[in-house]
């Protein structure tokens, strides 16, 4: 099969990162007969300093005419001074939007061979952790209303939350979707004492629930669910909530792993479309010293062969690869420990090429 990829390297480690996946996909057309074409946008700081934009009109497009969207990263200090609505960030909120990726699948997974990176105690984490958090990504406090008001305190600024029915709906369905091809328990996660926005989240996410009656659904505040969270990761299974409720869980997961260097995420639209990247940023302190871990964007690019183009065996293969060659010992900067041998961006692909 032929495959339209449409690549957006970004800033940072970015386009290294992308450089070493680009590889690993190319193996695997080669051994399992697949082409997959590249297209190569800009987007972010890169489409500033090039065009003056953060999010070209043809970076949209082409995106929008491929079969999936494959993202390095964004940002870096040259552009932190840009007012808001300028900075690289938005192009990812940008993209988001115009593609229609409401469902975010973030995993949080502690790999067995990095046990030793989790800040938590061994006892807490002992056999295994594997989160999914399922954020809504195109909706809530990021996208609605906002602006500036004289208050009796004097000048203020506002962003709402509002949630209709039907986007709750669509990413609860998501949510119990993945539930029902993992661990089939699902934690709803509001702050429904407060907000009547979560209120509505609640009841809808409770009607949906009535459709998926093998699953094992609660509903929990979104300060219980951080505090749960170090407490006791291993209660959970797939997490759905928020926005913004979803920004602060996942890097909360994923800091659990130790191993943020190592997390891939998906972002949905409905049907078979998405957007992959990996869950760390740009890191512009590493950029183009051959040290930055390749593995989080490799393994989205598994996520995008399952999801997107429905090649699971293709995806376990990557996923497999990843796992031999940190068994085999090899850790870039980020993941080393005493005793494992060092390797850089490159060599990780060279290693995960060969593995496959
Ligand atoms: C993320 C990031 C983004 C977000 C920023 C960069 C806009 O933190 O993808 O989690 O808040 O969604
Ligand atoms: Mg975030």
């Amino acid at each position: 099969m032929n495959y339209k990829i449409a690549l957006v390297p970004g800033d940072g480690i970015g386009p290294e990162v992308v450089e070493q996946t680009v590889r690993v996909l190319d193996k695997i057309g080669e051994k399992y007969n697949h082409k997959f074409n590249y297209t190569t946008v800009l987007a972010g700081g890169a489409a500033i300093d090039a065009t003056g934009e953060c999010l070209p009109q043809e970076t949209i497009d082409i995106c929008k005419n491929s079969d999936a969207v494959f993202l390095g990263a964004v940002g870096g200090w040259q552009w932190d001074t840009l007012p808001g609505d300028k900075r690289p960030e938005r192009a990812l909120l940008g993209l988001r939007k115009e593609l229609g990726l409401f469902a975010n699948l973030r995993p949080a997974l502690l790999f067995e061979e990095l046990a030793d990176a989790c800040p938590l105690k061994a006892e807490i984490v002992s056999g295994g952790m594997d989160i999914l958090v399922v954020r809504e990504l195109t909706g809530g406090i990021y996208f609605g209303e906002k602006g500036f008001k004289d208050t009796e305190l004097g000048p203020a600024a506002y962003d709402i939350e509002l949630y209709s029915e039907e986007e709750v709906k669509r990413i609860a369905i998501v949510a119990f979707d993945m539930a029902m091809k993992r661990g089939k328990k699902l934690t709803s996660v509001d702050k429904a004492n407060v907000l009547e926005s979560s209120r509505l989240w609640r009841r809808i996410v409770t009607e949906v629930a009535k459709d998926y009656p093998e699953v094992e659904l609660n509903h929990m505040y979104i300060d219980n669910a951080a505090m749960q969270l170090v407490r006791n990761p291993k209660q959970f299974d797939v997490i759905v909530t928020s926005n913004i409720f979803g920004d602060i869980l996942s890097d909360e997961a994923s800091m659990i792993t130790g191993s943020i260097g190592m997390l891939p995420s998906a972002s949905l639209a409905k049907g078979n479309f998405g957007m992959y990247e990996p869950v760390h940023g740009s890191a512009p302190d590493i950029a183009g010293q051959n040290k930055a871990n390749p593995m989080a964007t490799i393994l989205s690019s598994a996520m995008m062969l399952r999801y997107t183009f429905g090649l699971s065996k293709e995806a376990d293969d990557i996923e497999n690869a990843v796992k031999s060659v940190l068994k085999a010992g090899y850790r870039t900067p980020d993941i080393m420990v005493d005793g494992m041998k060092p390797i850089g961006t490159k060599e990780t692909g060279d290693l995960i090429v060969n593995a496959i």
